[in-house]
């Protein structure tokens, strides 16, 4: 959203259907129409990218940008970033990966279309989110380069691939509790912590507050995957529109199979009160990240 809507004021439900709703427009908006030749790779990086979804990430980067005064546009970085994260699901979903066939209340793209159509609808999202970003913040080198450095550093073998390859490798052998948090920090904390970074860089933050924002992810990253691997132990298909029970099925080392459901809420618990601490450190107006961050806690979806 344009950081000159203010959302102060509205209850924090308000807020977050709001931004969900700019978030779906923006996707709308930036990604090539599906009639683009050819429009079978065009039609399924639509089709998965309109699947829905929480819209965390693009959510994180529009609401730290306007807590810290953001005045170039947002809707690029994040869509950008969204299609990194679904660009992910579709690999993390395919027979070679996690084989599952739901995704988003949807049947997965390789079920839709097929393998390598998916494979191709994953490589061509990963691609435009920095086809998107160079483009759009053309204008302003500096911070195009700032962001493209963040996204693809958080997405790399050191980061998310990183964690995509510890994970699969834990399914062979249990994973050690580092090894697990590893696995999570990079999975899923780091691409979380960059669309925060990516916020805080469209407001031109100090670096000094880009340090303590990315603890504030880590926090919020472990949280929220820890959380993830409780709703696959606990939850339901209905609630969480993908497939429950998978990790168990592949043998996967999760935070509920090392220490079982006890230990991995108040786990997630810690890692959230920390975040909110982190947050509260800021000296910004972060009540609507405060609120998010609580309301993660207790998903179910
Ligand atoms: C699922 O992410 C994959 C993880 C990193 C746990 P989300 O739970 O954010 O999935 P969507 O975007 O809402 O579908
Ligand atoms: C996936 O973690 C993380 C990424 C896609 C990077 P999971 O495999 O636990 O995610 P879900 O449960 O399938 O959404
Ligand atoms: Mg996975
Ligand atoms: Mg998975
Ligand atoms: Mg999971």
């Amino acid at each position: 959203m344009s950081s000159e809507i203010t959302n102060h004021g509205k209850d924090f439900k308000t807020k977050l259907s709001d931004y969900q709703n700019t978030v779906e427009k923006a996707i709308d908006h930036l990604l090539p129409a599906a009639a683009t030749k050819p429009t079978r790779i065009h039609e399924a990086m639509r089709y998965s990218m309109e699947a829905g979804g929480k819209r965390l990430r693009p959510i994180l980067v529009m609401a730290t940008a306007e807590s810290f005064g953001a005045k170039i546009e947002t809707e690029p970085a994040a869509v950008a970033i969204e299609c990194i994260h679904t660009y992910s699901l579709i690999h993390d979903d395919l027979p070679a990966m996690d084989n599952g066939d739901l995704r988003r209340g949807m049947p997965t793209c390789h079920k839709q279309f097929d393998e390598a159509t998916a494979v191709l609808a994953g490589d061509a999202l990963l691609t435009y989110a920095f086809d998107l970003l160079s483009k759009a913040y053309s204008d302003n080198p500096p911070l195009a380069l700032k962001l493209i450095q963040e996204l693809s550093s958080a997405s790399g073998s050191e980061h998310l691939i990183g964690g995509q390859m510890q994970d699969i490798l834990s399914e062979k052998t249990e994973a050690t509790s580092e090894e697990l948090e590893f696995i999570h920090l990079n999975k899923t904390a780091a691409l979380l912590t960059t669309a925060l970074v990516l916020g805080a860089i469209l407001a031109e933050a100090s670096d000094e507050t880009i340090t303590r924002i990315r603890q504030i992810g880590q926090n919020l990253g472990l949280a929220f995957q820890i959380i993830d691997d409780i709703l696959d132990a606990t939850g339901t298909t209905e609630n969480l529109g993908k497939n429950i029970g998978s990790d168990a099925t592949a043998h996967k080392t999760t935070y509920v199979s090392l220490f079982g459901l006890k230990a991995a809420r108040e786990k997630a618990a810690a890692h959230t009160l920390e975040a909110k601490k982190l947050c509260q450190r800021l000296t910004r107006q972060t009540s609507f990240l405060t609120e998010l961050i609580t309301y993660l806690e207790n998903r179910i979806t």
